[in-house]
C-alpha cells in the first residue's frame, strides 16, 4: 500500500490532521537570548488528506515563538481560504465565473511563503492574492493593497534593504501576462506596470538589484488545450526562448524591458542579484535545472537543481553563465540586508527526490572564494528544509543564525534547528523540539517581535 503513496504525500510530505498550540517538549543546547520573535514556515497540507500535487494543497503555517532564550510555544494553522472552506471543490469551479469570465484571485491555497511588510503578515501563493494572517495565525483575509493589486501576486516578493520597498510581480494566464508592482515601505503601491509578454510562462521567482528588477521568462509555458483536456496546465516548450528581462525599478510606462537570451533552463528560485555601478553588469545567482517537465509532468530527466550564476553585460547584451556547484540543492537564501546588493554568502538546502532522504544538509556558500561550500550535515534520518538566515546585530554579513525545521524519522517528531551561520558545520546552537511532526514545506521567515 505504501508504495502507492505519491512522493508529495509520502513520509514527512504527508499532511498532519490537527491544528495545535503546544509548549515545546524540550530544548537541546542554548537558544540565543537575543532572539525575540517567531519563526514561520508555510507549506502544503491538504485538508482532505489528498491532493493531486503539493502545489494544489491547502496552506498550513507552522510557527515557533522564541523570547529571552526560551521557546514559548509552537502553533500550526491552516490559512482559511475558499479552497480550505470548500474541501474537494475544484479551484477552477471556485475561481472562474462562466457568466463574466472573471477569475476570483481570492481563490488560492496561500501555501508557499510567509512575509512581513508594513506591519502585516502575508501568506503567499503565486496564483492568487496574499492572505493576511495574525502572528497567532488567525486568517484576516485576502489582501489587495487597497485594490491596487489586480492580478495574482508572486510568493517571492523582495524587500529592498535600502528603501524598504516591497518589489513584486504577478503573472497569470491571460493578458497582461506579467505585471510589475512596487509598494513603498508603508505598504502603498507606488507603481504598477504591465510587461509586454507574448504568452504566459510559469514565473515562480524573480530577482532585484539596487536599481533594476529581473524577470525570468523560461520555457515552461501555459497550454490551455492540455489543461482543458484534464492535463497539467504547464509544459516545457523547446521553441520558447529562455531569457532574463531587466527593467529599471522605477521605470515609467515607456521604458523598455531589456531582454537577455540565456541557455534553456528552469529556475525555481533565485538566490540574489546585484549590479556593478561602474559597468552596469548584473550578476544573478539561483538554483537551476537544465529542463523541467520536458517529457511530461513526471519527467525529472532535466536533472536536480544546482547553484548557478549568470552575468548580464549591458554593454554587449550578452550573458556569461556557469555553474557554481554540482551538489544538488534548492531554497537559496541570503541575508535580508544583502538582497539586491553585492554579497559574499548564500545558503541552500540539499535536494533529493526522496520524501525523506538519507542525507540532509545545509550548504553555506562563500561566493567571494569561488563558491566554497561549508556543510552542515544533519544526523541520518533527519531531514531539513529551507534555511532562513537571521541577522545578529553585528556588521559581518554572515553574523547570524540559520533556522530550519528538521524531521526525525525515528521519532516522527520535528525540531527547529538554530545554527551559527558563521560556523555552519558546527552542531546546532539549539534544537527546539516540538511534540508533533512538522511536515516538509516550502518557505518561511523569522519575524522579530
Ligand atoms: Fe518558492
Amino acid at each position: 500500500m505504501a508504495e502507492n503513496v505519491p512522493l508529495h504525500l509520502a513520509g514527512n510530505n504527508a499532511p498532519v490532521a490537527e491544528e495545535v498550540t503546544l509548549e515545546p517538549a524540550k530544548v537541546v543546547g542554548e537558544i540565543p537570548a537575543e532572539l525575540s520573535g517567531q519563526f514561520f514556515r508555510n507549506g502544503p497540507n491538504p485538508r482532505t488528506g489528498w491532493s493531486p500535487h503539493s502545489f494544489a494543497s491547502d496552506g498550513m503555517i507552522h510557527t515557533v515563538a522564541l523570547d529571552g532564550g526560551r521557546a514559548r510555544w509552537y502553533r500550526n494553522r491552516y490559512v482559511r481560504t475558499p479552497l480550505y472552506e470548500n474541501p474537494g471543490v475544484s479551484r477552477f469551479a471556485l475561481a472562474f465565473d462562466p457568466e463574466t469570465s472573471r477569475i476570483d484571485y481570492r481563490v488560492t491555497t496561500a501555501n508557499t511563503h510567509l512575509i512581513a511588510h508594513a506591519g502585516r503578515l502575508f501568506a503567499l501563493e503565486e496564483g492568487g492574492f496574499p492572505y493576511e494572517v495574525t502572528p497567532d495565525l488567525a486568517t484576516i483575509g485576502a489582501y489587495t493593497f487597497d485594490g491596487a493589486l489586480r492580478t495574482p501576486m508572486t510568493a517571492h516578493p523582495k524587500t529592498c534593504p535600502i528603501t524598504g520597498e516591497l518589489l513584486f510581480f504577478g503573472y497569470r494566464l491571460r493578458p497582461p501576462y506579467l505585471t510589475y508592482y512596487r509598494a513603498d515601505a508603508a505598504g502603498k503601491v507606488a507603481q504598477t506596470r504591465a510587461i509586454d509578454m507574448p504568452r504566459a510562462t510559469m514565473m515562480h521567482d524573480f530577482a532585484v538589484t539596487r536599481d533594476h528588477v529581473i524577470f525570468l521568462d523560461l520555457p515552461v509555458v501555459f497550454d490551455a488545450a492540455q489543461a482543458a483536456a484534464g492535463g497539467p496546465p504547464w509544459r516545457w516548450d523547446d521553441g520558447h526562448r529562455a531569457r532574463f528581462g531587466v527593467l529599471p525599478r522605477t521605470a515609467g510606462d515607456d521604458a523598455p524591458v531589456r531582454w537577455y537570451d540565456i541557455a534553456p533552463c528552469y529556475v525555481w528560485h533565485t538566490m540574489n542579484a546585484f549590479e556593478d555601478p561602474a559597468t552596469g553588469i548584473i550578476t544573478v545567482t539561483g538554483t537551476r535545472v537544465p529542463s523541467l517537465w520536458r517529457g511530461g509532468p513526471e519527467d525529472v530527466g532535466g536533472g536536480l537543481p544546482t547553484l548557478y550564476r549568470w552575468t548580464l553585460d549591458p554593454r554587449t547584451g550578452t550573458v556569461a553563465e556557469a555553474p557554481i556547484d554540482d551538489a544538488p540543492s534548492e531554497f537559496p537564501r541570503v541575508a535580508d540586508n544583502a538582497i539586491g546588493l553585492p554579497h559574499r554568502y548564500g545558503y541552500t538546502a540539499s535536494f533529493a527526490l526522496e520524501a525523506e532522504p538519507e542525507r540532509s544538509e545545509i550548504y553555506a556558500y562563500d561566493l567571494a572564494d569561488g563558491g566554497v561550500r561549508a556543510v552542515h550535515r544533519f544526523p541520518a534520518g533527519h531531514t531539513c528544509g529551507e534555511a532562513v538566515f537571521v541577522a545578529r546585530d553585528g556588521t559581518a554579513e554572515n553574523d547570524g543564525y540559520l533556522m530550519t525545521f528538521v524531521h526525525d524519522r525515528a521519532t516522527d517528531r520535528s525540531y527547529l534547528a538554530i545554527l551559527n551561520a558563521a560556523d555552519p558545520a558546527a552542531p546546532p546552537l539549539a534544537e527546539v523540539h516540538v511534540p508533533v511532526r512538522v511536515p516538509a514545506g516550502f518557505h518561511g521567515n523569522w519575524i522579530p517581535a
